[in-house]
């Protein structure tokens, strides 16, 4: 089975899989294939975090494929005059873009679980980028709301009308760059991305902008995908496990499972105000940890297992009430919003699994084009500033250090190591309350993937409390606003994908807010 966020990516992995293919020989189709068909949110010129199950060990593969900051990097880079640079300029910067790790990640990954030859695996997105393929509703909304992605001269070509007006539903797109890059990956490998003519040429587009970055050869020739341990606590009667750091992900899921654990959430229905209520209590926690605490582990000793641990989250607890919110829980150093990204879940013939989530970060990433694809903008998921009150921030911007994120790929275990699920999501800092959620939905509530994935969201990342428009959900601001919330009533992004075992074999589902699907045999 595998879910994705669009219908021709979910069928490259099932094509992978039926062939005889791993989880992650299908990734890297799946990965490829979106970098095609939904180029707003990952592709070739990003990073991400990929958790493998192993069935017959029980034993879970961590891989960190996060971008870095080049040498040339210093913490007040994206600062002018003492200001943080308005975002939409520091995102569309040479600035905000990091070294690619998607590809070196998957071919790492490949090389210790795949089945299927690396080059086998990128056939069907060859084809489809020089054929052509279906602008789909969220790419053409994307189009039509990223104004200046227009102004790269490679995007214009490719994804906007000869009248220059951005390309609409059903609009056929053909990137025969892209094909002729994917082509040389499949037959070189990830090392066409840390020297030779595409890497020359992302080093001059980086440092050829308006706001030019240092992104140097050195810097993409130094990448290297980074193996972990999974972080992995108690909920109940299973075993979660996640991102540890440089993600804040799994740190904050574990933390907000605790939090939440005693309350025994089973007992509300989705959208009932005591449920609603305590989420969002445990989100402005665990949004308090985040900010204070986590950070790239190689720079700065991150207490992750501290801030995990039974007896801090007991402690943390005694600050929630069910009859009245905390309110905001210190002060949150500024950074840019984080947007973007997608998720993949896949579980082959044998039981391996894996939860990918996969970024170029905002829409479009750094709205530049190199050689068919698309620059990441990652660099802007660091803090703009520094230090505040004379101390240094968690995650300010050092050279070579990777930004922190919010990317969750979580996977749930039994007692006995059995897959229970596999769940992740797109959208940010907003990634930990979606997972959450959906997590809730199909523990607590029981609810099929689908139906959990559906579920109106409920988001405290430590400010407003932000209710989804969808539902009757909105019905409970008034109430909220009661125990002491300030309430924002939104439309949310998600882009969510589960797999969850079902007797003897799985369902799936694929968020509804974007074009995705779930498909298996
Ligand atoms: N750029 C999204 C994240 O890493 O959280």
């Amino acid at each position: 089975m595998v879910a994705a966020a669009h219908p021709l990516a979910v069928d490259a992995g099932l094509d992978v899989l039926r062939r005889g293919g791993s989880a992650i020989d299908a990734a890297v189709a799946v990965q490829m294939m979106l970098g095609v068909v939904e180029p707003q949110s990952s592709g070739i010129g990003g990073g991400g975090f990929l958790l493998y199950y192993d069935a017959k060990a029980g034993g879970i593969g961590v891989y960190d494929g996060r971008e870095t900051a080049p040498a040339g990097a210093t913490p007040t880079m994206f600062q002018r005059d003492g200001k943080p640079l308005p975002f939409f300029d520091a995102v569309a910067s040479g600035l905000s873009v990091g070294v690619p790790g998607a590809v070196a990640l998957l071919e790492m990954a490949h090389r210790e679980h795949g089945k299927l030859p690396w080059a086998d695996l990128f056939t069907s997105s060859i084809k489809t980028a020089r054929q052509g393929f279906a602008v789909s509703p969220r790419l053409a909304a994307w189009l039509a709301t990223i104004k200046h992605f227009a102004d790269d001269p490679e995007a214009r070509a490719i994804y906007y009308r000869d009248d220059g007006s951005p390309r609409k539903i059903g609009d056929q797109v053909t990137n025969a760059a892209l094909a002729d890059t994917m082509e040389r990956i499949a037959s070189e490998g990830s090392r066409v991305l840390r020297d030779g003519p595409v890497a020359e040429a992302m080093v001059a587009r980086v440092r050829g902008n308006v706001r030019p970055g240092t992104l140097a050869l050195t810097d993409l020739a130094a990448y290297k995908p980074v193996k972990r341990e999974p972080l992995c606590g108690p909920y109940k009667v299973w075993v979660v496990c996640g991102m540890p750091p440089p993600s804040s992900g799994g740190i904050a899921i574990l933390q907000m499972l605790g939090l939440l654990e005693p309350f025994d959430l089973s007992k509300d229905k989705p959208n009932d105000l005591r449920a609603v209520h305590l989420i969002a209590e445990a989100g402005r926690l665990a949004f308090a940890d985040r900010a204070r605490y986590v950070d790239d582990p190689a720079f700065v000793p991150v207490p992750t297992k501290a801030l995990v641990s039974p007896a801090y989250i007991a402690q943390r607890r005694k600050l929630i009430s069910e009859d009245r919110s905390m309110g905001e829980q210190g002060r949150v150093p500024p950074g840019y919003p984080e947007h973007g990204t997608t998720h993949i879940s896949i579980v082959d013939r044998d039981g391996n699994a894996v939860a990918f989530t996969t970024t170029i970060e905002a829409p479009f990433g750094a709205e530049m084009m190199v050689a068919g694809f698309i620059l990441n903008n990652e660099l802007t998921d660091f803090s703009t500033v520094a230090e505040r009150d004379g101390l240094p921030v968690a995650n300010r911007v050092e050279p070579g250090k990777r930004p922190r994120s919010s990317m969750s790929p979580t996977f749930v275990l039994d007692r006995d190591r059995r897959l229970v699920l596999t769940v992740g999501s797109a959208g940010g800092a907003r990634i930990i309350g979606d997972t959450l959620q959906a997590l809730i939905g199909m523990l607590d509530w029981n609810l099929s993937p689908q139906d959990a994935l559906d579920l109106p969201r409920v988001i405290n990342m430590n400010g407003p409390t932000e209710l989804e428009d969808k539902g009757d959900l909105p019905e409970q601001a008034d109430a909220l606003r009661k125990l002491g919330h300030q309430v924002q009533v939104r439309r949310h992004e998600g882009g969510l994908t589960a797999i969850r075992r079902k007797g003897d074999g799985w369902e799936g589902g694929a968020d509804p807010r974007r074009d995705g699907a779930a498909k298996g045999d």
